[in-house]
């Protein structure tokens, strides 16, 4: 369940700043001052539209994403919901500002055609290759091995776009960074389990690709806006590189989890220093 908003219309920026706000993000992000942070990064469901329940050769179950919030009755529905969240993202969106949406073969042409239809530019599109993808278990396709990234400013021309292109350079060995980006799929002790031991969220991002996304499009102190925030994983990435987060996640398990995850993030930070006497 949902739980009720903290923050009223038009609260100034102060007050969304490191948070994870529990709502839909469609009528959270009217809320938010207009042109109010620098970056957006965008993890939307995918609507895999998945019919029947995936089964192994040997009969066992694919733990597939089947929640309800990546259920769309169609097309059009998803297209609807995907341009009524954009609009709304850039507005709040500085000018010299970019987003970055990530999705699948499944969405990310529908989700390209949208933010092109909306006056977005697309600067690059990033494959994130998976070191280690899941198997197409029926072995009747090519194994899914990537997803896609859009990085893209608000129009064809905006200026004073943050790109470190330098950092870049440096984290690939002196050479340019290139848009095919390698990132095992999230596992091991980053995965948030449960008590018994199962995924706390279906689709928690590995944090090194979002901690690339921040260094790479953002600098320090700038805000780091997620719509769809999950178990918090931007706002971990914002604020191991000491950048604000605004998140807004509409499950509250979810909202718990990412709120959890922050904060021993932020004990892990601390300690070491008071460990110093800092
Ligand atoms: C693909 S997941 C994002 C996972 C996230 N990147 C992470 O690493 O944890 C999409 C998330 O969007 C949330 N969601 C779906 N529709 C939403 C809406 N209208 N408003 C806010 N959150 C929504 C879902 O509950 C889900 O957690």
């Amino acid at each position: 369940m949902p739980v009720t908003l903290p923050l009223a219309n038009g609260s100034s920026l102060q007050n969304w700043l490191d948070r994870v706000v529990c709502g839909d993000c469609l009528d959270v992000l009217e809320r938010l001052p207009a042109q109010s942070v620098d970056m957006i990064f965008a993890d939307p469901p995918y609507n895999l539209q998945l019919r029947n329940e995936l089964v192994r050769t040997d009969g066992s179950l694919v733990d597939a994403v089947d929640d309800a919030w990546d259920q769309f009755g169609s097309f059009a529905e998803y297209d609807q919901f995907t341009r009524a969240w954009l609009k709304a993202c850039r507005r709040v969106l500085k000018d010299s500002g970019t987003i970055w949406v990530i999705g699948s073969y499944h969405n990310i042409y529908r989700v390209g055609g949208a933010l092109q239809d909306l006056g977005y530019w697309v600067l690059n599109d990033v494959i994130w290759v998976k070191a280690n993808p899941m198997p197409n278990f029926r072995g009747v396709r090519f194994t899914n091995a990537h997803e896609t990234l859009l990085w893209c400013k608000k129009s064809e021309r905006s200026t004073g776009i943050s790109f470190n292109y330098q950092d870049m350079k440096r984290e690939n060995g002196g050479k340019q960074m290139r848009s095919d980006w390698y990132f095992p799929i999230c596992g091991g002790l980053e995965r948030l389990r449960d008590a018994d031991g199962n995924k706390v969220h279906p689709t928690q991002k590995p944090l090194g690709l979002i901690e690339r996304v921040v260094r790479s499009s953002t600098r320090p102190g700038d805000v780091v806006l997620d719509p769809f925030a999950g178990v918090g994983t931007t706002a971990v990435a914002a604020l191991r590189h000491g950048r604000h987060y605004i998140g807004i996640e509409q499950e509250s398990e979810y909202c718990t989890a990412a709120r959890e995850r922050i904060e021993r993030e932020q004990q892990a930070v601390t300690m070491p220093m008071l460990a110093a006497g800092a």
